[in-house]
Parts: C-alpha cells; structure tokens; sequence
C-alpha cells in the first residue's frame, strides 16, 4: 500500500503544484512508482507542468462516472525525464462541480494506492470541497507557505482544519525562500518563528528558484552528450536539490535541511 500525501495550504500561489511535481520526479527518480492526483478541479496544472496536457482525454471524474477504466485516465508522464515507468498522472477534472465527494476520492485512492510506493495529491488552495476531497484520502499533510505574515496565518488556519479532521501527521515546508529578501523585509526574525506562527513540524525548505519555474520536465532534466542528465546530480540547482532532500525524508531518512544561509 502506497503512502498516500496531500501537498496543501490556505493560500493559492505558493507553490503546491510545483511542490507536487517536483516531489513527483524526485521520488520517482529513486525508483519509486509514483501516482500524483491532481485535485485542483477546474484549474489543473500537473498535466501541463508535465507535459502531458495534449494527451489528456479522461480525468479523475470520468473514473468515478463509469466513463472509464481507470488505466485509461492515468498517464505516464515521466518518459522526458526518464522515468517513463515510474511516474503518473491522474488529471483532475476541467470542471470544478465535477470535484469528488471525499467519501468517493478516499474509495477511490484505496483501491489505486495499492500500485504504488507513493501517491500525492494536489490540493487546491482555499478550505472548500476541494481541499475536502484532496484531504480525505491522503495519511499525511504536507502544508506549503512562503515566508510571509498572510500565508503563515493561513497554515495556522490549515493545521487547526486538518487537526479537527483527523489528520495525523502534518508537515510543514517553508517554499520560495530567499536569504536576502527575508532579512530585507524584517518581518520575521528567523526561520523558527515562521514555524512556531504556524505549530506545523518543518520537513524543508524550498529556495526561490527560476529552474523551479514553469516547465517541470524541463527544469528537472538536463540533456548532455544525448545522455539524459537527472536534475538532482550534484552540480544542479538548489531548488531541484531541496525537493530532493524532501523526498528523502519523506522516506525516513535522516538528510538535513539545505543550508539555509545559501538560498
Ligand atoms: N521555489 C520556487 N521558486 C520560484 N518560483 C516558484 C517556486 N515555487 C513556485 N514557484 C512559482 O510560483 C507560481 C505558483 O506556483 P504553483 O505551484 O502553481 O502554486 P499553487 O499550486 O500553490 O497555486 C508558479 O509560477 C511557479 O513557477
Ligand atoms: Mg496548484
């Protein structure tokens, strides 16, 4: 039985989707099966993060409505980065009605969580059905903020949500850090009173990256003497190296947090 993760937070923007895929490549590139769920009805972004968008035919809802097997709305997506047979896609759905009962996406990923070493969801921002159904299924919450006094609120709202659902291990990853600009901006001290403003266990830190921007494939992979390069070899870029480290401890592994005074 596969874990099952949710990648969450109270505010949009701040980096779940990239968080998702990213993490998704990086467990994958373990050699780990991994099933990324996008749970953001109406927006989805993992297919296009992916590239996999133009293949897109059936999503998540058409599996519930009887459309189709679920293999058939489950894409691989990681032939690019050289993870063809480790890595999925199961698109959300393009209309945000069509979002599903939480008691229907927990039945749903029991069944699909067995094929898998990891699955993880992307929620949709906001604490609505959406974040409902994306949290219903998942056995732990990985909750993303930027270093900000608005979004660290929001994770403090999302920590007392999740706590009263029942969700048992909650984990927080600090994304989009820059050294200079925190201590420019003064608003918080340290790193530490983010975490305490939140009461959320820190599990990484995630530098502002501009190979973490726009196209996931591209930025995790390198192609050099026609040999596919994994993004995460030592010389690539520390937002790339941070979600591998992630992965790692995601995994129970004992890797320290990136340094942070070099983001
Ligand atoms: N660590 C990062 N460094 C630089 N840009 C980032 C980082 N994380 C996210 N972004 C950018 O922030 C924007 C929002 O990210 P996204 O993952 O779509 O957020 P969410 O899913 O929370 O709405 C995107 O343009 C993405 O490229
Ligand atoms: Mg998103």
């Amino acid at each position: 039985m596969g874990a099952v993760t949710v990648i969450t937070s109270g505010k949009g923007g701040v980096g779940k989707s990239t968080i998702s895929a990213g993490l998704g490549c990086a467990l994958a590139c373990r050699g780990k099966r991994v099933l990324l769920i996008d749970g953001d009805a109406g927006l989805r972004s993992l297919d296009a993060m992916l590239n996999i968008d133009q293949q897109v035919v059936f999503d998540i809802a058409d599996i519930v409505n009887g459309n189709c097997e679920p293999i058939r709305a489950i894409y691989p997506c990681g032939e690019s980065v050289g993870l063809s047979n480790n890595l999925f896609v199961l698109p959300a759905p393009s209309r945000e009605r069509d979002v599903l009962h939480p008691k229907v996406m927990k039945r749903l990923v029991d069944i699909l969580a067995p094929y898998y070493d990891h699955v993880l969801i992307d929620s949709p921002a906001g604490v609505g059905r959406g974040f409902a159904s994306a949290v219903a299924a998942a056995q732990r919450a990985l909750v993303v903020t930027t270093p900000s006094p608005v979004c660290t609120r929001d994770s403090d709202k999302v920590r007392q949500l999740l706590n009263q659902m029942g969700m048992p291990i909650q984990r927080l990853i600090i994304n989009r850090f820059h050294k200079d600009t925190f201590y420019k901006l003064n608003q918080y001290e340290d790193l530490d009173t983010i975490i305490d403003r939140t009461g959320i266990r820190l599990i990484a830190v995630v530098p502002e990256d501009t190979a973490l921007m726009g196209d996931i494939p591209e930025a995790v992979t390198r192609v050099m003497n026609n040999t596919i390069q994994r993004f995460f070899a030592p010389k690539n870029s520390p937002g790339a190296l941070a979600l591998h480290r992630l992965a790692s401890r995601l995994e129970g592994e004992n890797v320290p947090l990136a340094d942070f005074q070099k983001m």
